[in-house]
């Protein structure tokens, strides 16, 4: 059969609240626009995120049944240890609350002034958590990267003659070189098992320490065996285990690829660097063998961590975002090509060039697409990026919107209704405006600022 259904049936429901386009404008204002400040039960279809927003499999929900709630030395842990162990072959296990937890550990011990990181594209929590140490965080994906419409099959790949010179002109002010997989800012691309591996190679000539952020790593190993030579025939858990054998250590939101609704992991191999996390985790997290989580939310994880490798899953995941952006390019909306992992993204630079960047495109149809069909998306552009640690403002690399696909929720009729509301958009794009901030905290503004539309 040539169709690629759900590889799911549905057992158990949650209602959708449908509104009118008068009652989410109203929504909206009361808002300040800020999409992040409405109420869920005011989205039709929630595309903010794909992070602790899927559904989790009746074997998980019976997981959680068997979780050990002892303060230390749970049975929740080991299976959590050895689930992540099975996949990711470092020796030091820790779990956080979620997956910026694991990187504020992190980086409150190696992120400092004068200290620089540079990674593919930091993910706009990993940027926040080494600025808020006062070091500085630096993008070195390749052009491809940059480039909406180039059909590279890697466009989340490390550019490696800018990470030689990086290394050699940082020297040892470079604690650790990162590489997000995929690379969620850039589009979700991924980045090709011979990348990872070069980086690793690079990193360890230099002598730094190469740590993974691996939020979404299934996905990525999907994208390896479909478009990197020599990996067709291989499993995705051999695949996944190759992109981390060389790594020093991860940072991981198992609210992405291990199907759970919370938590995230650091893992490392240096046992000192570990012990210094592990007392900074007891400190703000909680007992090395629990971090943050239940140990319910430990055993989620475990099983989760099993089914997010299963090969017909990724194929219907990766292919209902393929069949969002072809229906989208036949409209001639300007998407990133080709289809992310994890998610859909809008040009919308490309699609609303009436609206400058600084102006924010982005947070436009953001806007327009929740009034027209109640569809929560997330502007990923000058918004988000525009605003530095100096307190100047220029605009992002690219302006985009980001539809992320929750996992295992939504079905071929919620990508139908979505492609639907975008055609409606498209009728009235021209008369769309841009919009201006009137309050912003320092850092991360976009979860909490407050917009005015422009007249
Ligand atoms: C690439 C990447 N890194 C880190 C994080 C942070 O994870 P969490 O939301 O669990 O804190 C995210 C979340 O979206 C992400 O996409």
């Amino acid at each position: 059969m040539k169709t690629i259904i759900e590889p799911f049936r549905i057992k158990s429901i949650e209602p959708i609240t449908m509104t009118t386009r008068s009652q989410r404008q109203t929504f909206l204002q009361e808002v300040d626009y800020n999409l992040f400040k409405l109420h869920s039960k005011d989205v039709i279809i929630d595309l903010l995120t794909d992070s602790g927003t899927g559904a989790m499999s009746a074997k998980q929900w019976a997981a959680i049944m068997g979780g050990d709630e002892s303060y230390a030395g749970s049975p929740s842990f080991e299976r959590f240890q050895s689930a992540v162990q099975n996949l990711m072959p470092f020796d030091h296990i820790i779990p956080t609350h979620q997956g910026r937890a694991a990187e504020a550990i992190l980086f409150s011990i190696l992120a400092k002034p004068g200290k620089n990181f540079p990674n593919n594209t930091h993910f706009d929590t990993t940027r926040g958590n080494i600025e808020a140490g006062g070091a500085m965080a630096h993008d070195l994906v390749i052009d491809e990267g940059k480039d909406p419409t180039n059909l590279h099959p890697f466009k989340g790949n490390m550019n490696l003659q800018k990470l030689e010179s990086y290394l050699t002109e940082h020297g040892d002010s470079v604690p650790c070189v990162m590489l997000t997989i995929t690379n969620n800012a850039g589009g979700g691309q991924p980045v090709s098992l011979e990348n990872i591996r070069a980086v690793a190679k690079i990193a360890k000539a230099h002598g730094r320490p190469f740590i993974i952020d691996g939020c979404r790593f299934a996905e990525n190993a999907y994208f390896i065996k479909k478009r990197e030579d020599g990996q067709q025939n291989r499993s995705i858990s051999d695949i996944v285990r190759d992109c981390f054998a060389d790594a020093d250590g991860m940072t991981m939101s198992a609210k992405k690829d291990a199907f759970a609704n919370i938590g995230g992991w650091l893992a490392l191999n240096d046992p000192d660097l570990a012990d210094l996390a592990r007392a900074r985790l007891i400190q703000t997290e909680g007992f090395p063998t629990y971090g943050g989580l239940a140990g319910r939310d430990l055993d989620a994880i475990a099983q989760g961590l099993t089914e997010i490798v299963e090969e017909d899953y990724l194929a219907y995941r990766i292919r209902t975002n393929e069949y969002i952006v072809e229906r989208l390019d036949n409209m001639g909306i300007p998407v990133v090509k080709p289809a992310g992992g994890h998610a859909v993204f809008i040009d919308a630079r490309a699609w609303l060039s009436h609206i400058p960047p600084l102006q924010y495109p982005g947070q436009s149809v953001a806007a327009a697409l929740y009034e027209t069909g109640g569809i929560r998306s997330c502007e990923i552009g000058t918004v988000m990026f525009g605003r530095h640690p100096d307190g100047t403002e220029s605009p992002a690399a690219m302006d985009l919107v980001r539809l992320a696909m929750p996992r295992r929720t939504y079905t071929q009729s919620h990508a139908d209704y979505i492609i639907e509301a975008f055609g409606e958009l498209a009728e009235i794009k021209q008369d769309l405006r841009g919009f201006r901030i009137v309050k912003e905290p320092k850092l991360m503004r976009h979860f909490t600022c407050q917009f005015e539309p422009l007249s």
